[in-house]
């Protein structure tokens, strides 16, 4: 049984499949062998144009559709409420689902009626379809602000052992917000590196391991891999048994934590 998180509607297994760029056959295969492997979160996303073929492993897998936790999310230029309605519709559909567990804004938009979204997401809420509600990519600043208008659940931001979220993860944590760490494994990025390496030789482990290790021993913290390789979803499921020393935990939070690798022109001014 995975460990949960969240409040406010959300029960969030702290370990999930992230499917983005996966499409296709490729994404049925990966989410339907997750699923049969014992994953009981998946990652979507209207922009990932992967609802469909995420649907498909869903089903393909077996597991009842219950015992899964499904995140989807919305793109910023549908957050106006027509348009955000038709974008939820339209991803439940081609889900296949009756509801998500966890509904997202994917990014802040500039110019946003924040708090005109968030009205039109918590009727969805109170409709059942959506079971949580959250946002991605937000800031200190953002989160401040939703938070007078919602209950929010869940900030998934890009965080890794090169990339902090200090200030995200205090202000989340004293407001019962979980935080989904996305590009957990840094997309390879600390593949080189001595510090991690020696850790994950010393308990006999891939640096990955050890990167999904860090994040999951941090309190409402949960992490979304993306891997298409059965050995790799294997690999990250089995990080969830590995217990970092207060040692190996001192010397990953001292590696550089300003490695950011999701920077799009849209994207808010970020924390410091
Ligand atoms: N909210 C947002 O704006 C946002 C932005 C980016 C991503 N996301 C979500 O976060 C998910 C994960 O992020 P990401 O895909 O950018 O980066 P990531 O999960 O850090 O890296 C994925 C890459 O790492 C490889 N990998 C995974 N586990 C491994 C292991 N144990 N050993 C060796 N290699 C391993 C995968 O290989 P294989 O696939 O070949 O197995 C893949 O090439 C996405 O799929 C998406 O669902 C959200």
């Amino acid at each position: 049984m995975l460990r949960r998180i969240g409040a406010q509607g959300l029960a969030m297994p702290v370990l999930g499949l992230g499917t983005w760029p996966m499409k296709g056959e490729e994404c049925t295969k990966a989410v339907a062998g997750a699923l049969a492997m014992g994953y009981r979160h998946v990652d979507t996303a209207e922009m990932y144009e992967n609802e469909e073929a995420v649907g498909a492993g869903i089903r393909a897998s077996g597991v009842a559709r219950a015992d899964i936790h499904l995140t989807t999310k919305v793109w910023w230029e549908h957050l106006e409420a027509k348009a955000l309605r038709a974008a939820f519709d339209a991803s439940l559909q081609r889900l296949g689902s009756d509801y998500v567990d966890l509904f997202l804004i994917h990014w802040p938009a500039a110019g946003m009626d924040l708090a005109a979204a968030l009205e039109t997401m918590m009727a969805l809420r109170r409709s059942g379809r959506a079971r949580a509600i959250g946002v991605s990519n937000f800031t200190v600043a953002l989160m401040r602000e939703a938070v007078r208008h919602a209950p929010i659940a869940c900030n998934q931001v890009e965080y890794h052992l090169m990339l902090g979220q200090a200030k995200v993860l205090e202000f989340a944590r004293a407001h019962g917000v979980a935080v989904t760490a996305y590009a957990p494994v840094a997309r390879g990025l600390f593949a080189g590196d001595k510090t991690v390496n020696a850790i994950a030789a010393k308990h006999g482990v891939a640096p990955e391991q050890v990167a999904l290790a860090w994040l999951l021993a941090q309190d409402g913290v949960a992490a979304i891999p993306k891997a298409a390789k059965p050995e790799n979803q294997r690999a990250n499921l089995a990080a969830l048994e590995l217990a970092l020393t207060p040692e190996d935990m001192a010397a990953l939070d001292a590696l550089p934590k300003d490695r950011r690798q999701v920077n799009p022109s849209f994207a808010p001014a970020w924390d410091r």
